[in-house]
């Protein structure tokens, strides 16, 4: 498996973490007692040799894939997460209600509150930057997306859509477009690279997807996927909990492991190489994001923000996304399972909830800000404690399944920085246009499911073909009224998928569309 690198590369090839290449294979070229001293001398320095207790009873390739993974920790790091993970799960919580202030009117952007002409400055300007190759966009894929209960990456989901697309595809072809657009706007070529972190769960098999597929069309020089490290989950008892005799429960360190995998693969020296200023962070599992958005580029760039976030108001005050706010005065997103009801609830005179401005992991940054956190801020960064049921291997030897959480997972997560922030920018945008995330297998709960996800994106293409002047017709040739509310219960009145190849925004459908009729399904495919 090679790595894709669009230059000699800049870091070890590795899919190991920090472990380079050849201090893995000396690892697996030791002879067995060998191996089993060097990772004994390792995990009792890190006080956790319990680690080996089923070494006897391992085959070689089990014993080589134990050393190798104890090979990648630093003892004094690990001792040191396992005893962290174990002060974070009793340490009492800061009581932030008092001291959370939402944020100041100054920060903010708001795509609904804004002229028209003042939009289009910022998206000129955004055009601009593409056009001058000062863009990148940046996927965090490295979540294990246990709530879908896939057994492959997230990004390789297709949530039913006419067109069989995958979350991969659909982002790949926003990209091509967008990169299209600012060329035929400016003039000339221009690269928009697409960085894409991964984890030692979703590397290969999204490699292999990519690879399979032709990267969906991009220029594979600019499609730079790398890895994030892994952490071992540990109990409660502060010991390193084993999944298997031979393997240790290991998750990866949450997207805010991004600082540090930014470091460990050379990532920012790329993105100098290829003279990158400014990048676009998003999650994977948002069908809706809009790639490299020129406004929201624009906008943070005219405000000479290092740091942006993207906010939609909240769908209802308990609703699961954390908030922007301010906390003590400075920038910060506080989880509503960190507050009260009564905070969650709070509105101002004019019947809006105080607290309103929902995080959706979309965020600007300049790679001058990326450089500060990744040389001065990262150590800062808290990791956050996740109370988990994991699997684990009994004294016996036995797999277990736990009923009640028996382990904690540390992650980091990609929004602590904006406390380093030396201008901070909101971007208020409109929820139906840019936000519906896929994080629930269709059975379990009925929100951000793959159906909620699908019907948000049909309904915002039958938006826009209806915007565009499009007509739908029944089986009776009547026409089929138009109905204008979202509702992500059902689908929209008539199905209509367009490609982001042909329309990325909505924009020039009116010569395809305007007062023509269609019987529906109406696909617009390139
Ligand atoms: P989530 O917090 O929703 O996690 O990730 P998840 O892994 O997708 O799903 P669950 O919680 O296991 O069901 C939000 C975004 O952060 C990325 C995910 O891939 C997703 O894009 N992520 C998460 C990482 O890149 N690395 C991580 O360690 C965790």
């Amino acid at each position: 498996m090679v790595r894709t690198r669009p230059r000699p590369p800049l870091a070890p090839p590795s899919r190991w973490g920090r472990l380079t290449v050849s201090s893995r294979s000396l690892v697996l070229f030791l002879p067995g007692g060998a191996m089993f001293e060097a990772a004994e001398q390792r995990l009792v320095e890190a006080g956790q040799p319990e680690v080996l207790r089923f070494w006897p009873q391992l085959s070689d390739t089990e014993r080589k894939t134990l050393a190798t993974t104890v090979q990648q920790q630093e003892p004094g790091e690990l001792r040191a997460h396992c005893e962290a993970a174990i002060r974070a799960r009793t340490a009492s919580q800061t009581p932030l209600a008092r001291l959370m202030e939402p944020l100041p009117q100054e920060v903010v952007g708001s795509v609904s509150r804004t002229e028209a002409d003042v939009l289009r400055r910022w998206q000129e300007r955004g055009f601009q930057e593409i056009s001058k190759g000062h863009v990148a966009v940046l996927l965090l894929a490295g979540g294990q997306g246990t709530r879908l209960g896939v057994p492959y990456p997230k990004g390789m989901y297709d949530v039913g859509l006419p067109s069989g697309k995958t979350l991969y595809q659909i982002q790949a072809e926003r990209i091509r477009k967008m990169k299209q657009l600012a060329e035929e706007r400016l003039g000339g070529k221009c690269t928009l690279p697409w960085y894409i972190m991964t984890s030692e769960f979703t590397l290969e098999p999204t490699e292999k997807f990519f690879a399979k597929h032709q990267y969906f069309g991009l220029p594979q020089s600019d499609v730079v996927m790398f890895e994030q490290r892994m952490l071992p989950a540990v109990g409660f008892d502060g010991k390193i909990i084993l999944e298997g005799k031979g393997r240790i429960a290991m998750a990866p360190d949450g997207n805010g492991g991004l600082y540090r995998a930014l470091t460990d693969n050379k990532i920012l020296e790329d993105m100098d190489l290829r003279g990158v200023r400014v990048v676009h962070v998003y999650c994977v599992d948002n069908i809706l994001v809009k790639l490299a958005d020129p406004v929201f580029i624009g906008f943070c760039v005219e405000r000479g923000a290092d740091c942006g976030a993207k906010v939609v108001g909240k769908a209802y005050p308990t609703e699961p996304v954390g908030v922007v706010c301010r906390v003590n005065g400075i920038y910060q997103v506080v989880e509503y399972s960190e507050v009260s009801q009564e905070t969650v609830e709070r509105r101002n005179p004019d019947g809006q909830l105080t607290f309103n401005a929902g995080n959706i992991c979309n965020h600007f940054f300049t790679v001058e800000f990326l450089k500060s956190v990744t040389e001065e801020f990262e150590p800062k960064l808290k990791p956050h404690v996740a109370v988990k049921k994991i699997p684990y291997v009994d004294e016996e030897g036995n797999c277990v399944k736990p009923e009640k959480p028996n382990g904690i997972k540390m992650e980091k997560f990609v929004f602590d920085v904006f406390q380093f922030s030396k201008k901070f920018a909101v971007f208020d945008v409109l929820r139906e246009d840019e936000f519906s995330p896929l994080k629930n297998a269709e059975s379990a709960v009925a929100k951000d499911t793959p159906s909620t996800a699908r019907r948000a994106l049909l309904w915002q293409h039958y938006r826009w073909a209806v915007r565009a002047g499009a007509h739908f017709l029944d089986h009776n040739n009547s026409r089929i009224p138009v109905l204008t509310q979202l509702r992500e219960v059902d689908d929209p009145p008539a199905i209509c998928e367009i490609s982001p190849l042909i329309s990325c925004e909505g924009e020039d459908l009116e010569e395809r569309l305007k007062d023509r009729e269609f019987h529906p399904p109406l696909l617009l495919i390139d």
